[in-house]
């Protein structure tokens, strides 16, 4: 890693993002001993230098890790502030050229930005002219659809090769997720297993106890469907079906997950189910019904919970369903990974049928779980459920703080390609059309509960083997 990183100029930073997790990552990354780089932030509020560390001073006593707060101090000093319109070229101009009176090498440039403004200010960006070596960091969603990702890839190649183009997708940043690498890649257990031979389907669940959160200005344009599953879950979907990598840079990395993706038949809407929560109590917490949280319009239909079963045409999982799901306000955080086995082609044992093994690797706490079916404690001739699981690990870094790290060392393991954006969207777009055109019911679920049921049809098919993790 380089110890000195250049400079940060963070388009859009008066924004939620970089209240509640830029700046608190980069106050984590001090603690941990690297270094923060100087920021300049550009937004339209009416601040200076000082008024806006006053900003970040407060949105860090909010949003910050109580044991990172020896480092808040520093992470505000290196913080400046140019007021303006991110979509004005002479804005951005300005804001280069301060970050080059700290630093002259190359920024890093974060649009911390709607999705929706990403297009005017990339445009802005090309008129002002960025340094040779930038890196231009985007925020997922990458687009609003398959034509806008079209878009902003050419913008972004005008721009940057592509090897300094970073989309944002903290969940392969998350060291849960790249546990997916290390089981697979560096055991000899797993790999001659992972296929459709002996794995019998395969659910990848992002259920969150949390509901808007004051989120409203960007989730209600988003919705579950554009926020998790285009992108978060199909990434990790990406890693789980991948063929194994030589080798664990970039480049290889993007096409291993390309050709996965590639792989993915478009989502057929009669295999999606969306719905939205209602007025409902979690864990002891009451929310409000989603319609009436501050700044939703109701007219949207946006979903809150969305799931579909997805089929990969290729040799190694034809025929294996690929269960996504993810929801707000559910009832419990399950945030984890099944990959559940074909039974054995013969059990000896009479009096019990062995059941099929599990293996769930945790996505919220760095832990998997194997469970296997062992001889009983008292009849040796019984059977017994067991679950081998990891022990505790130490909290992971957050994934925020590991992708800046990255970014600003230039280095690109972390980002998704152009390929794999555009990909992700094919991938969803039938159910983004027939949602939109109001073709799928829009299930009501009480917060707190269980999410929507999959229709009664789901059962006849066993094509949609969904028995949940
Ligand atoms: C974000 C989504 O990308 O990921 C949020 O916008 C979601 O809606 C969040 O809650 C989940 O990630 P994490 O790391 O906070 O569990």
């Amino acid at each position: 890693m380089n110890t000195h990183p250049r400079p940060l100029v963070i388009l859009g930073g008066t924004g939620d993002l970089t209240g509640r997790l830029l700046l608190p990552s980069l106050a984590h990354l001090l603690t941990a001993g690297r270094t923060s780089p100087h920021v300049v932030a550009v937004a339209t509020d009416d601040y200076d230098d000082d008024g806006y560390r006053r900003w970040a001073t407060d949105r860090l006593a909010r949003h910050g890790d109580p044991a990172d707060e020896a480092c808040r101090g520093t992470v505000v000093d290196a913080l400046s502030y140019v007021r303006g319109d991110v979509t004005d070229p002479e804005v951005l101009r300005a804001a280069l050229e301060k970050a080059a009176t700290f630093d002259p090498r190359p920024p890093v440039v974060y649009l911390a930005l709607p999705n929706g403004l990403f297009g005017d200010t990339l445009s802005a960006l090309e008129q002002a002219g960025v340094p040779d070596g930038t890196v231009i960091a985007v925020e997922k969603p990458f687009g609003v659809d398959g034509n806008d990702a079209q878009r902003l890839n050419h913008l972004l190649h005008r721009l940057v090769p592509e090897h300094a183009a970073f989309r944002i997708d903290h969940f392969i940043a998350k060291r849960t997720v790249l546990n997916i690498l290390g089981l697979r890649f560096a055991n000899r257990l797993f790999e001659p297993l992972w296929n459709n031979g002996h794995v019998d389907r395969v659910e990848i669940v992002y259920d969150e106890d949390l509901g808007l959160e004051s989120r409203a200005r960007y989730y209600d344009r988003a919705g579950a469907l554009r926020d998790m599953l285009q992108n978060h879950l199909l990434q990790i979907l990406a890693l789980v079906a991948m063929d194994p990598p030589q080798a664990l840079d970039a480049a290889t990395l993007a096409s291993r997950k390309a050709d996965a993706l590639r792989a993915v038949r478009a989502v057929d809407p009669g295999d999606a189910v969306r719905g939205r929560y209602g007025a409902g109590d979690v864990d002891g917490r009451k929310l409000p019904a989603y319609v009436d949280e501050e700044g939703v319009d109701p007219d949207r239909s946006t979903e809150t919970f969305a799931e579909f079963v997805v089929h990969i045409d290729n040799w190694r999982w034809a025929g294996v369903p690929f269960r996504l799901r993810t929801g707000k306000a559910l009832a419990t955080n399950r945030k984890e990974i099944c990959v559940h086995f074909r039974p054995v082609p013969h059990s000896p044992f009479t009096d019990d049928a062995p059941r099929p093994n599990v293996l769930r690797i945790k996505l919220d706490t760095d832990g998997m779980v194997l469970e296997l079916d062992l001889n009983g404690e008292n009849d040796p001739f019984d059977l017994e459920r067991r679950r081998f699981e990891t022990d505790p690990a130490a909290p992971p870094v957050p994934a925020y703080a590991t992708v800046l790290e990255s970014m600003l060392a230039g280095e690109s393991a972390l980002s998704i390609s152009d390929v794999e954006a555009e990909e992700s969207w094919r991938i969803v777009e039938t159910v983004l059309a027939a949602w939109e055109a109001d073709e799928a019911p829009l299930v009501e679920y009480p917060a707190g509960s269980d999410g929507p049921q999959p229709p009664a049809s789901w059962a006849q098919r066993p094509d949609l083997r969904s028995a949940g993790c």
